[in-house]
């Protein structure tokens, strides 16, 4: 399974990269506002410098709602660097936009997804990455998990090469639900990747050891 992290915060993005386990970063609009990222040259100069931390897999989402729009920015974001793919909403224009760009080389991941049959409009005009919001599909009620697990054998059944990219994911938890419905990657916050570190019995464990070590230590 691929590790993204679900930020625009470089600080973030670079300790998550040098634990050496990061495939990917996704953003969107109002995680660039939640750092003060706003102005055009801005954000593009913010994704140049994500691109510089981290191996591939930069998602960078379009702001336009028309296919003219959402094309236009596609083609731009792209250009930035290779490790860009662009996202797009999963509204019809969207759809339209997810076609051609991909037909142009352009990697698209298709966002804001909440239903199996969103999912199977992304993967037949070719998207790279679907994103299914597992964790704002928990806060209404409904089971992202299972949603997952629809999607992952919707895409085995007929061999669609898009990759199933759990987002919206709050706690650990999540990403092991995801983990066990076989979902290809997750986008996690900083916080619920560093939480699959930890557990109260590794740190007793480890002071225990680090303990027993020192009392030999001065037998010697
Ligand atoms: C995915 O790419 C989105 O950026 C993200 O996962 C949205 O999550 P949220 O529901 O925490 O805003």
């Amino acid at each position: 399974m691929k590790f993204f992290i679900d930020t625009a915060n470089l600080t973030e993005i670079k300790e998550a990269q040098d634990l050496g386990v990061l495939d990917g970063v996704t953003t969107n609009p109002s995680l660039m506002a939640k750092e003060g990222i706003t102005g055009e040259q801005n954000i593009i100069d913010h994704y140049k410098k994500i691109c510089q931390v981290v191996d591939d897999n930069v998602s960078a989402e379009v702001i336009s709602v028309d296919f003219k729009g959402m094309i236009e920015e596609g083609l731009k974001l792209a250009a930035l660097d290779k490790k860009i793919v662009v996202k797009v909403p999963l509204i019809k224009e969207g759809i339209k936009a997810t076609k051609y760009l991909t037909e142009k080389g352009i990697r698209v991941n298709c966002t804001l997804v909440f239903t199996a049959g969103q999912a199977l409009l992304a993967a037949k005009a070719g998207a790279y990455l679907v994103s299914p919001f597992i964790g704002r599909l928990d806060d209404a009620g409904h089971n992202g998990a299972d949603l997952i697990k629809q999607i992952v054998q919707i895409y085995r059944n007929y061999n669609y090469k898009t990759w199933v990219l759990a987002a919206s994911i709050r706690h650990v938890p999540h990403i092991i639900q995801c983990a066990e419905a076989g979902s290809d990657v997750i986008t996690a916050p900083f916080k619920a990747l560093m939480g699959l570190l930890q557990h109260p019995l590794t740190d007793k464990g480890l002071a225990q050891f680090l303990a027993d070590h020192e009392k030999v230590k001065q037998k010697f």
